[in-house]
């Protein structure tokens, strides 16, 4: 039933390229952390303004989020935690389009990222002018679009979806009869519309980080530890979700950790995660799924290096000077709010 359309002008090497050029935060002292981090918590103060850190990034940013009455989650309560919290400012530690999603559900508040250059493959892979002409193309079809898209491809959105709730969503247009164009993660897409039983038109994007887990790899690790819960991130390709024992968002998956009677777990996700699950379990043993292979250089190896570009220099920085704003078009804004708000009604009815 999958149908992954094909998009010629989209150059996924270029994209993987881009990431692999991505340069890492330099490393800094012990002494240096204390001082940032005591600036940080100031200027936080001073300025009226909370920390949203999703777990990928790095675990001093996700400890000083918490510790200053922020928040660290998944994509879709990173728009919640936003759009509830009463702070006049939102630093957004993550990759641009969760700055974007704050700033569409938030326009009175000012919006800041400690970067804006942290992107990510599946938004590079989504051009909002090529997706908006297919979309022309197929008028009769529901467009639903995954949250790690730029705001412009939301603005064409009817529905927006993060990985926590995309199954119910498309679950929920399939039983109404509707043909759906999904984009534009082709393997949380295929996953979902198995799952849905679907009828989609699938997007090819794919993301960097999560197609790098290996299928026979992975069947050689279960077999070398037969009692770990293997967890998958839907990102990963249909060969590493077929192995899983849970696939969901990284919430869901800290929360299996957390509640499941094993003592082992296989993560097939970004390694950022492991600072939360480990917390959540401390005497549990967490393993990386494997990814690219023994000798492989890639820098993506489970770990998104647009993540890793959120740093506690960057993020004091942007407090300092003001810089990192998320701006939006205004009309685009207005259009994007549509699909995002119907998500999050959407998740306020099935609580
Ligand atoms: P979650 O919504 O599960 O946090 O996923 C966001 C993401 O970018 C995963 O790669
Ligand atoms: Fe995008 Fe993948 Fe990085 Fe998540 S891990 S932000 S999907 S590139």
């Amino acid at each position: 039933m999958t149908a992954v359309i094909e998009i010629p002008s989209i150059d996924h090497a270029a994209i993987r390229l881009q990431a692999e050029k991505v340069v890492p935060p330099a490393p800094i002292s012990a002494d240096e952390r204390e001082t940032l981090l005591s600036r940080i918590k100031q200027l936080l103060k001073a300025q009226d303004a909370v920390l949203v850190a999703h777990y990928y990034t790095d675990s001093d940013l996700q400890i000083l989020a918490e510790e200053t009455g922020g928040f660290v989650s998944d994509s879709l309560d990173m728009a919640r935690f936003g759009h509830e919290h009463p702070a006049k400012t939102l630093i957004v530690a993550g990759v641009r389009f969760m700055g974007e999603t704050a700033k569409i559900l938030n326009p009175e508040k000012r919006v800041l990222m400690p970067t804006l250059e942290a992107e990510c493959s599946l938004d590079l892979s989504c051009p909002a002018d090529e997706f908006t002409r297919f979309c022309d193309e197929h008028p009769d079809h529901t467009v639903v679009v995954y949250a790690n898209t730029s705001a412009e491809v939301k603005a064409r959105a009817d529905w927006v979806v993060t990985s926590s709730i995309a199954s119910k969503v498309i679950k929920h247009l399939a039983e109404k009869g509707e043909q759906i164009i999904w984009g534009p993660d082709r393997y949380l897409g295929s996953y979902v519309e198995h799952l849905a039983g679907a009828d989609m038109l699938i997007w090819p994007g794919s993301c960097i980080v999560h197609e790098q887990f290996k299928a026979k790899e992975l069947e050689v690790m279960r077999s070398l530890h037969p009692d770990a819960m293997v967890l998958v991130h839907p990102e990963s390709p249909a060969e590493i979700i077929a192995q899983a024992d849970a696939v969901g968002s990284t919430t869901q998956l800290i929360n299996a950790v957390k509640n499941s009677d094993a003592e082992k777990f296989i993560v097939a996700t970004d390694n950022g995660i492991f600072y939360k699950m480990q917390q959540a379990a401390p005497h549990k043993t967490l393993m990386e799924a494997p990814n690219a292979g023994i000798g492989a250089t890639c820098q993506s190896c489970a770990h998104c290096p647009w993540m890793a570009m959120n740093s506690l220099q960057n993020l004091a920085s942007t407090l300092e000077s003001g810089t990192n704003e998320i701006h939006i078009n205004p009309n685009i804004r207005e259009k994007a709010l549509i699909p995002v708000q119907r998500m999050l009604d959407f998740a306020a009815g099935l609580n």
